[in-house]
């Protein structure tokens, strides 16, 4: 495997741009191949065994473009899926919720976590089974928070209704006296500042990007593909439904200008 290859990130939708904006600061000689389920979203209502096939159909799309690595940039995804597909693969897969417990684990004072995410994410446990193999005096309370994806994607981030169903998401995890929040799923970055408004700043936001784009490079490192002599990147955006609607976000979050996304019938992998 070349280390020019690029890698592979997927999501449900636009979330996982936040994990490829952290990706493009950290280890900008990368070059990136999105895939945005945006036909099939959401999946944090969705069965592990319906997210398990759509998975593979989308890691089967990245391996026929070539990619020397995959980021499952979707919480629920990983929470379900990454254990089966990275039995199946021979190239480095990650996810976002291990890089998110190492950095809770690490921020939390009073080990009093809180945890938002979709439903699936909350329903599996996962971050509670990773923030306890870390730290097994930490205590973990789980929010689902099912309506911030549609206010995300309809792009009312700062809008009295976001700021009144964060307000009463959040509020009995602060009851909870949590010092820490992850943001348990790729979209809910996006509300960061609309967050903060709510909870305070005495509470810390944890944004598993980070750690993720972090847990990725030692990854590459390790295997020998780093690619740090490129820097003449060349990313390709794909999503199942709404070229045009998406290439407009990712322009809105992304630090490089995406000036094509093609839309690609992902039934058929
Ligand atoms: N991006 C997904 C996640 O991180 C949430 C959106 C969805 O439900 O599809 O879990």
């Amino acid at each position: 495997m070349s280390s020019k290859a690029p890698i592979g990130v997927f999501d449900s939708g636009v979330g996982g741009l936040t994990v490829v904006k952290e990706i493009m600061r950290q280890i900008p000689g990368e070059s990136i191949i999105y895939f945005g389920d945006t036909a099939r979203l959401p999946y944090g209502s969705k069965s592990k065994e319906t997210i398990i096939t759509y998975t593979r159909q989308i890691v089967r799309f990245l391996m026929g473009k070539n990619v020397k690595a995959i980021v499952i940039a979707c919480n629920t995804a990983s929470a379900f899926a990454l254990e089966t597909v990275k039995a199946e693969l021979d190239i480095p897969v990650i996810g976002v919720v291990k890089p998110g417990a190492k950095a809770a684990a690490e921020s939390t004072k009073n080990g009093r976590i809180g945890v938002i995410g979709t439903e699936g994410t909350i329903r599996s446990g996962i971050y509670n089974e990773f923030l306890s193999e870390t730290n097994p005096q930490v205590q973990v309370f789980g929010k689902a928070c099912p309506l911030f994806v549609p206010l995300v994607e309809e792009g009312l981030i700062d809008d009295p209704i976001t700021m009144e169903m964060i307000r009463r998401y959040t509020s009995e995890l602060i009851e909870k006296d949590i010092d820490t929040l992850v943001l348990g799923c790729t979209h809910y970055p996006l509300l960061r500042k609309t967050i903060r408004k709510i909870v305070g700043d005495k509470i810390e936001l944890v944004n598993p990007a980070y750690e993720t784009a972090i847990t990725l490079k030692e990854v590459l490192t390790e295997a020998g593909l780093e690619n740090d002599d490129n820097l003449k990147t060349d990313h390709k955006f794909y999503v199942s439904d709404g070229a045009e609607k998406f290439k407009y976000f990712a322009n809105s979050i992304l630090p490089c200008e995406v000036v094509e996304t093609k839309d690609v019938n992902i039934e058929n992998y």
